[in-house]
């Protein structure tokens, strides 16, 4: 699909007034998106565990108004007005506008509410970005019906990608591979499908506790580490690896080789952590307790062998991933090991999931 698939036909109908629900999930990622160029085309491919739990609820009642000269909308943040996220939603808007050609033509407000305790370090762009996206489009299908199903999810991806670039992954479950690579059929710079390729069930229930090391803000954003990608004097080298290690990823997601995906998945996650230091100016997002945390995985699962590794996203916590089957065992050591390392003891359990769901009511 290209960028004109997404161009709506005629619309056939215009509803007086309507509301629509969705929830969509979280996704971290196990190679790693970080670069891009205009508008949010990724400089390398990546793909992602789409999360379960850890979730965004977003609504939208929409009123035909008179004049469209120009967006109008509100925005309630769990049930409290939220102007500090208008102008994020307001550029999404003008970026999406020619796609959705509606959004003049109505007043909106839109209420959006987490599963995870806001302040959590956690980012809710993925999951915010992504459930607005299956607003928009489900009240696209009500204006034109006939929009089939495929188009239908991936236009909502296309559209989540220009909010953030990582929300094009939280659409579909369970795996979701995002940007073009010569090896994978069907995969786009433009939005996530769901990976195509044998997926060994192992994966399909693998376990993501996210250990909140820091809760604070962050000292560069995610937009900013972006931009220092240009001119980075890795970052090709740094591009070619991600390309390389998806397709390293089809045989090790096939077979279930945990040994292998540990390797691939923590190397992820401390290269997209070498970037940033390396970047000019230089950053560093990790903590002494983040640093604390990838120690003690590491003798933990030397002296056990528990299949137990980590990945890190844009910033200090740790997402601790393993297999369903060691559940029990892994949780014991987080209790006894890691909690004291995390923020007032706080951590999240999640797990794969499977996308994006309509809310009735
Ligand atoms: C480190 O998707 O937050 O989590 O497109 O600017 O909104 P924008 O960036 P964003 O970047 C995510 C970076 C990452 C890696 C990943 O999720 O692939």
């Amino acid at each position: 699909m290209t960028e004109n698939d997404f161009l709506p036909g005629a619309y056939q109908k215009m509803p007086e007034n309507g509301k629509v629900t969705w929830k969509a999930p979280s996704n971290i990622a196990l190679v790693k998106y970080w670069g891009k160029r205009p508008v949010q085309i990724p400089a390398n491919p990546s793909i992602s565990f789409t999360l379960d739990s850890c979730a965004t609820t977003t609504s939208v009642a929409f009123e035909k108004k008179d004049a469209i000269d120009g967006f109008s909308f509100d925005l309630l943040f769990e049930g409290q007005p939220k102007e500090d996220f208008k102008p994020k939603i307001r550029t999404f808007l003008e970026r999406i506008e020619k796609y959705v050609p509606f959004l003049k033509e109505y007043h909106f407000t839109i209420e959006t509410s987490n599963s995870f305790p806001h302040s959590s370090g956690i980012a809710s762009s993925a999951s915010g970005m992504a459930a607005l996206s299956m607003c928009l489009m489900d009240i696209e299908k009500q204006l034109n019906p006939i929009i089939d199903e495929s188009l239908f999810h991936a236009k909502a991806s296309y559209l989540a990608r220009l909010g953030s670039g990582s929300a094009c992954r939280s659409i579909k479950g369970n795996l979701v591979q995002w940007g073009a690579h010569e090896n994978i059929p069907n995969s786009s710079d433009l939005y996530g499908i769901e990976y195509p390729f044998e997926i060994n069930p192992v994966f399909k229930s693998y376990c993501d506790t996210i250990l909140l090391v820091h809760k604070g803000q962050k000292q560069v954003s995610s937009t900013v580490g972006h931009q220092l990608m240009h001119g980075h004097p890795y970052a090709e080298n740094r591009f070619q690896q991600a390309f390389d290690n998806l397709d390293k990823l089809k045989t090790i997601l096939a077979e279930g080789n945990l040994e292998e995906f540990i390797k691939l998945v923590e190397s992820e996650a401390l290269t997209l952590h070498a970037m940033m230091m390396t970047s000019m100016p230089y950053f560093i997002l990790m903590k002494p307790d983040t640093l604390e945390i990838i120690n003690k995985i590491w003798e933990y699962r030397e002296a056990t062998k528990t299949p137990v590794c980590f990945t890190l996203d844009a910033g200090a916590n740790v997402h601790l991933l393993y297999p369903s089957s060691v559940k029990e065992n892994v949780l014991d050591f987080i209790k006894d090991e890691l909690a004291e390392h995390c923020e007032n003891g706080q951590y999240i359990h999640d797990q794969v999931g499977s996308g994006t769901i309509k809310i009735n009511g």
